[in-house]
């Protein structure tokens, strides 16, 4: 009997036809065209481009965390259903995310009033999922991996840029996301730093999470299950890696 072609995997994440254009007192700026993309369960998707390029705008689109101007954002549930994320209103995007998705912003966004530990426990707080006890140990063992424990009773505004970022991706990790966003998540880091957190977001990736980076660091591409190159608001090439 001849064997049956394997059914292709269902992407975790698709992009229909995204567009998005930001309106001021300027006028229109059109900064994504139409984007088609599917994401796959355990990628290592690296994405790269000029300043400008619509790198963050993408990444925005994906989490949900700004609205599209047109076109759908689905995410396909393993095993389940499939949720349109760009329907579901902010309380809803917030309480997806917060399961399904740890974001790490460019520019941090750490709650200034709260210590980096305090930061950590958002997440775990606003979802539940851990015992206080336990998130709180929890909080502290994820600032520990990024090497910044020592740090975890000051305010975002006494540490470094370096340390915010760190603290960033402890927070994008307090749930234990299936989904890790990050946008140059090792920008503002020194370059032993940086390997370490690349390393440790690899680990991730062999233990099955699904991790969309954006990066500068073209050295990086080969380490990338994948990596698109994104040029005025339009993904201009896929590169598959392995
Ligand atoms: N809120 C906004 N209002 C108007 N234009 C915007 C806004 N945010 C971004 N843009 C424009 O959209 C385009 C894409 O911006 P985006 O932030 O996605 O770029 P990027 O690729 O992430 O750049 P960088 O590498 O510098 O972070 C840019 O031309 C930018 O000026
Ligand atoms: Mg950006």
């Amino acid at each position: 009997m001849k064997p049956t072609k394997p059914a292709p995997s269902q992407p975790l994440i698709e992009l229909c036809n995204v567009t998005k254009t930001y309106s001021s007192e300027a006028g229109d700026f059109p900064a994504l065209h139409g984007v088609n993309l599917q994401i796959q369960p355990g990628e290592f998707l690296g994405i790269v481009g000029k300043s400008g390029a619509g790198k963050s705008t993408l990444l925005n689109m994906i989490t949900g965390v700004d609205d599209l101007t047109s076109g759908e954002v689905l995410y396909n549930q393993p095993g389940g259903e499939t949720i349109p994320l760009h329907e579901l209103d902010e309380n809803d995007l917030a309480l997806w995310r917060g399961r399904n998705m740890g974001v790490v912003y460019q520019s941090f966004q750490l709650l200034p009033m709260l210590t980096l530990l305090e930061n950590v426990l958002i997440p775990m707080d606003l979802c539940g999922l851990y015992h206080p006890r336990e998130s709180r140990a929890r909080a502290l063992e994820l600032l520990r991996l990024v090497e910044i424990e020592e740090h975890a009773h000051k305010l975002p505004a006494f540490i470094s840029g370096g340390q915010q970022q760190r603290v960033a991706i402890a927070r994008a990790l307090a749930n234990d996301p299936p989904i890790l966003v990050a946008d140059e998540p090792t920008g503002s880091l020194d370059s032993v730093t940086a390997d370490h957190i690349f390393d440790m977001f690899e680990k991730l990736v062999e233990r099955g999470k699904t991790i969309i980076m954006v990066t500068h660091d073209n050295s990086l591409a080969p380490r990338f299950t994948r990596h698109l190159v994104i040029a005025d608001g339009e993904i201009q090439a896929v590169e598959t890696i392995q």
